[in-house]
């Protein structure tokens, strides 16, 4: 008999997800986003998120179960997000997870978001080489880490963002410029059109491994301040502001593998769409002579299949369960690719 098949579901945020892996393969996966419900307020309205999440979890669950040709009763182990992300999205998915899990009588895993992210890959590339650097560039995150075994081995933090996110810079920053929500793809899109070496945008923190956002979006403000009255150059904004990013992004993470001697560079989140982040990094990996690796764009942001991935790698590195009275945890470092937080523990601290 082989490893179990794992239902990995992820609900931290806008996208429900749910995905089902048995041993590093991924068999099916749906995402349902509420994201057209939040864009006219300009951002995630965490209530509004909950109750999308609550409508649409059996529906994913379903729809993975059919993809895969695979009934309920075929699930051998549950993973679900258990942190980082919005308190009350993160229980949905929490509540669902335990009822499927303790439904059936098979293990649930408490998953870190992030580690998922990073997980996605494996689902497309195959097993992610021991030690690999990655780059993550998400709404909320922007970390670059030294990955070892990624279901047994603690996590190391080279850099991380000291404010912003590399999304949330994209979010914020196409608001200002009048493009929809959400800012990222945006600007991308916008970006077609314009001049990369428009605007001299600050490229912020060189010589460290630490990220900061905050400046660059605001020197965007500034720059569409600036026009008043005028028309804005939005297409050569976005060009500058994603080359400014993509710049500080692939430098940091380049570098990195080049001083610890790390052959792979491995670049995940939402941001690691961005078309241009894509681009340069490709460039300046072919450059260093480092071997890179992007998921698809379709497991980039959040789902329910890089959920399962980490619970595949879990189960077959034998991690112990989570316990019955496994809580969330919205704040969640990223420490290792198992979060079993528990109420009490959450009181305590
Ligand atoms: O990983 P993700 O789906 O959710 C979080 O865990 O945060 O990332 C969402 C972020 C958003 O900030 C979105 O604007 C950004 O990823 N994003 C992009 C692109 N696609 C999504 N940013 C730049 N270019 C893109 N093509
Ligand atoms: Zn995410």
């Amino acid at each position: 008999m082989g490893s179990p098949i794992v239902l990995g579901i992820e609900s931290s945020c806008d996208e429900t997800g749910a995905g089902l892996v048995r041993d590093g393969r991924l068999l099916g996966h749906a995402v349902a986003s509420s994201m057209d419900e939040h864009a006219r307020f300009g951002g995630v309205v965490p209530e509004i998120a909950s109750r999308a999440h609550l409508h649409a979890l059996r529906p994913v669950v379903r729809q993975a179960l059919d993809q895969a040709g695979l009934r309920l009763s075929d699930i051998g182990a549950v993973a679900v997000t258990t942190g980082p992300g919005l308190s009350g999205a993160l229980q949905v998915g929490l509540a669902g997870a335990k009822g499927i899990a303790y439904a059936l009588g098979v293990p649930l895993h408490g998953v870190h978001h992030l580690a998922g992210h990073v997980a996605a890959d494996t689902l497309e590339h195959g097993p992610l080489p021991d030690p690999c650097m990655v780059l993550i560039v998400s709404g909320g995150h922007t970390s670059l880490l030294l990955v070892r075994d990624l279901a047994r081995d603690p996590i190391a933090h080279l850099g991380d963002t000291l404010d912003d996110a590399a999304g949330e810079c994209f979010d914020k920053v196409a608001r200002v410029f009048g493009l929809p929500y959400p800012g990222g793809p945006a600007i991308d899109r916008a970006a077609r059109e314009g001049d990369p070496g428009a605007v001299p945008f600050p490229r912020p923190l060189p010589g460290s491994y630490d990220f900061s956002f905050s400046g660059l979006k605001t020197a965007a403000a500034r720059w569409a301040e600036s026009h008043a009255g005028r028309e804005l150059p939005v297409h050569d904004g976005a060009a500058s502001l994603q080359e400014a990013v993509a710049d500080v992004l692939t430098r940091k993470a380049v570098a990195a593998c080049v001083e610890h001697g790390v052959g792979t560079l491995v670049v995940v989140g939402g941001v690691a769409a961005n078309s241009r982040v894509r681009t340069l990094a490709e460039e300046r990996c072919r450059a260093a002579g480092i071997t890179l690796r992007v998921p698809p764009l379709s497991l980039c942001t959040d789902n329910g299949a890089m959920i399962a991935a980490v619970g595949d790698l879990l189960v077959r590195a034998g991690a112990e369960p989570a316990p019955l009275d496994v809580s969330i945890d919205p704040s969640a470092p990223l420490q290792c690719a198992a979060l079993h937080p528990v109420v009490a523990g959450a009181v305590a601290a």
